[in-house]
C-alpha cells in the first residue's frame, strides 16, 4: 500500500474505539543536551538542569498513571541522551496485535537508542518489525494516528523521508498521509500537529505546504490553527490527548482553551529542562493500546 500526497477522500470509517492502556517512557538520568541537530537546541549545550529534569519527568509519569494508563520504564544508557524521548524510536501498529514498527533514526547520535527500545520490547512479548534497510522514520514523532480511525498522518522532510513511507504503510496495514514538513522549528510532526478528537486538531499552519494545511483541515474539520509562537516556544502541538485528557507544556493559554470547548479536561506540566532538546510531552511517551 503506498502512502500518498494528496487526500482523495478525509478518512471515515471508524473502526478503532479501543482506549490507550500504556505508555513507554525512558529513564531521565542521563538526558543532557550534548550535540545540537535541531534549531532548539541551539546554545543549550550543557545548559540541563538534571535534577529538575528528573523532577519534571517524574511528574509526567504521575499524570499518565493517575490518568489510568500503566507507564513502563526503559532504561536510560549513558551516551544516548536522547533515549528520554521515546516517541522517536518506535511506532505502534496497534490492530490488536503487540507489534511495533521500529524506527530508523536519521541522525548518527540517536542511532543507538533503537535497538535499545527494541529489547525492551521483546522482553514483554511484543513483536518488532523492521523498515527495509536505509528507511528514515522516527517514530510516533513523526508519524500519528487519526483518533479512533486506522489512518495515520506522517510528517517528512527534516527527519524522516518521503521515499520510507510506502513500505511504512505496508508495514502498518494502513493509508498514510505523507505531510511535507517545511519549517525547522517543527522539524517532527508531532511539533505541529496534535489530533485532539475525530474532527478537532490543532496545527501550526507555517509548518505545512498550502496542500499539507488544506488536506488537515479536509482531514479535521474543526481544526485549529495555533499561534505559532504558542506552538515554537510552548511546544503546544505536542501535547498529547489520551482518555479525556490533554497533557501539555505550562502556558499554552490559547490550545488549553481550544482543548477545554472540546470537552477535555487540561493538565498542564512543566517540562522546561526537555524544551532545550526540542522535546516536551509528546517525545516523552510513546502510546499504545496494548498492555504491557
Ligand atoms: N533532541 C531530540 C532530537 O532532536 C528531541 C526529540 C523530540 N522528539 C519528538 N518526538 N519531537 O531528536
Amino acid at each position: 500500500m503506498p502512502a500518498f500526497d494528496r487526500l482523495s477522500a478525509p478518512p471515515l470509517r471508524s473502526e478503532l474505539r479501543e482506549p490507550d492502556r500504556s505508555v513507554l517512557m525512558a529513564d531521565p538520568s542521563f538526558f543532557d543536551v550534548e550535540y545540537v541537530i535541531n534549531a532548539h537546541m541551539a546554545g543549550q549545550i550543557g545548559q540541563v538542569d538534571r535534577k529538575r529534569a528528573r523532577r519534571q519527568w517524574q511528574a509526567l509519569h504521575d499524570v499518565f498513571e493517575a490518568i489510568g494508563l500503566h507507564v513502563s520504564v526503559a532504561e536510560g544508557v549513558l551516551g544516548l541522551p536522547d533515549l528520554v524521548f521515546t516517541a522517536n524510536q518506535s511506532f505502534p501498529v496497534r490492530d490488536g496485535t503487540r507489534r511495533v514498527v521500529l524506527s530508523q533514526m536519521a541522525l548518527p547520535p540517536r542511532r543507538a537508542e533503537v535497538a535499545h527500545i527494541a529489547r525492551h520490547f521483546e522482553e514483554r512479548g511484543f513483536e518488532c518489525l523492521a523498515l527495509p534497510e536505509g528507511s528514515v522514520l522516527e517514530g510516533m514523532g513523526d508519524v500519528l494516528w487519526h483518533p479512533g480511525r486506522r489512518f495515520a498522518y506522517a510528517g517528512w522532510g527534516f527527519r524522516t523521508q518521503r521515499a520510507s513511507l510506502d513500505a511504512f504503510a505496508d508495514a502498518i496495514g494502513a493509508p498514510v498521509l505523507a505531510l511535507k514538513l517545511v519549517d525547522e522549528r517543527f522539524y517532527h510532526l508531532d511539533t505541529c500537529l496534535a489530533p485532539l478528537d475525530e474532527s478537532c486538531a490543532l496545527y501550526v499552519e507555517e509548518a505545512f505546504t498550502p496542500e499539507g494545511r488544506a488536506a488537515i483541515r479536509t482531514c479535521f474539520p474543526d481544526a485549529v490553527a495555533v499561534p505559532v509562537d504558542e506552538a515554537a516556544r510552548g511546544f503546544a502541538c505536542n501535547g498529547v490527548t489520551t482518555r479525556g485528557h490533554f497533557i501539555v507544556q505550562r502556558g499554552c493559554a490559547f490550545s488549553t482553551s481550544v482543548a477545554r470547548s472540546r470537552g477535555l479536561s487540561v493538565v498542564e506540566v512543566e517540562t522546561g529542562e526537555f524544551l532545550k532538546s526540542g522535546g516536551s510531552v509528546g517525545c516523552l511517551h510513546m502510546r499504545l493500546q496494548e498492555a504491557w
